[in-house]
């Protein structure tokens, strides 16, 4: 079943198979008016894929964008920013730190998250259509931006090259953008095609029969190592570096995920 096909069903079910639906956009909106799903369920994971993890992501978030814990008085922005641990925390940093922090999500995910006055500015909307709002709302160019586990499903419903022209437009000289833990296609498959890999699935799934790797064929709708290089060309063209960077072994999905940086010089 796709969420696409069927958002009454994620709105209301107090059951859902969340690695059998296809989300986006407006299927988040659907997880996050549920009164039956958790927190992580809300934003797609079921519960073992995030929880106690959290504190090891924001470090690892840190670790990339220093100036997130060395400055104070910064703007940042967080794109897809979702209703679990990962915001809430990111929220304390930026109130200890005196940051602002724009969050822009569906009005109801926003919603979940605490208003804390001079800290947390919330922009409803798809990113990037919504982007010149982003902008007034954070009323400065961003000194970091975050946007965690998003990049894929703003491939669903946008551009993405559009996606890198409004998050470099977004930037403040120096600035940084994390676009963080990105399912790459191109390193799952080189990890499955391993000893170690296939290790790992058996473990996983508890099943004996080899997976099997598919290469050369066409992937729909997945990134891979051609659509990270793309964005990171696009966003050099655009004046900025850009670096792929790996995640450490201890994050849940490090073996088949991506973190790509851009920062403008
Ligand atoms: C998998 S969750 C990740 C949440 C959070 N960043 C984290 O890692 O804990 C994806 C989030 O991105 C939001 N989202 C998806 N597409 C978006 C878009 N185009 N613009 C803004 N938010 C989006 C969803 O509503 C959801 O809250």
């Amino acid at each position: 079943m796709s969420a696409r096909a069927d958002l009454d069903h994620l709105r209301r079910s107090q059951r859902l198979d969340l690695a059998a639906v296809e989300l986006d956009y407006e299927g988040f909106r659907a997880l996050a008016a549920n009164p039956h799903l958790s927190a992580h369920e809300k934003i797609g994971f079921p519960d073992a894929y995030r929880e106690g993890f959290e504190q090891a992501i924001l470090t690892d978030i840190c670790a990339k964008l220093p100036m997130l814990r060395e400055a104070e008085g910064r703007t940042v922005v967080d794109i897809g920013p979702g209703c679990a641990a990962l915001p809430r925390m990111l929220v304390d940093l930026c109130r200890d730190r005196r940051h602002r922090l724009v969050l822009v999500d569906s009005p109801e995910m926003l919603a979940l998250l605490p208003d804390i006055d001079g800290v947390t500015l919330k922009q409803p909307g798809l990113f990037p259509k919504n982007a010149a709002a982003v902008r007034e709302t954070a009323a400065s160019p961003a000194d970091a931006l975050i946007c965690y586990s998003v990049l894929h499903y703003i491939y669903i419903d946008s551009n993405l090259f559009d996606f890198v022209d409004a998050t470099v437009n977004l930037l403040a000289p120096g600035g940084q953008a994390l676009i963080g833990d990105i399912p790459n296609v191109s390193k799952r498959r080189r990890f499955f095609a391993t000893e170690r890999g296939q290790a790992f699935h058996r473990q996983f799934t508890g099943s004996t029969e080899p997976h099997e790797v598919r290469w050369a064929e066409p992937c729909p709708g997945k990134i891979d190592d051609a659509v990270l290089l793309g964005l990171m060309q696009r966003a050099q063209g655009a004046g900025c570096d850009a670096y792929l960077l790996p995640q450490p072994a201890g994050l849940p999905m490090a073996n088949r995920r991506d973190d790509l940086l851009i920062v403008k010089p």
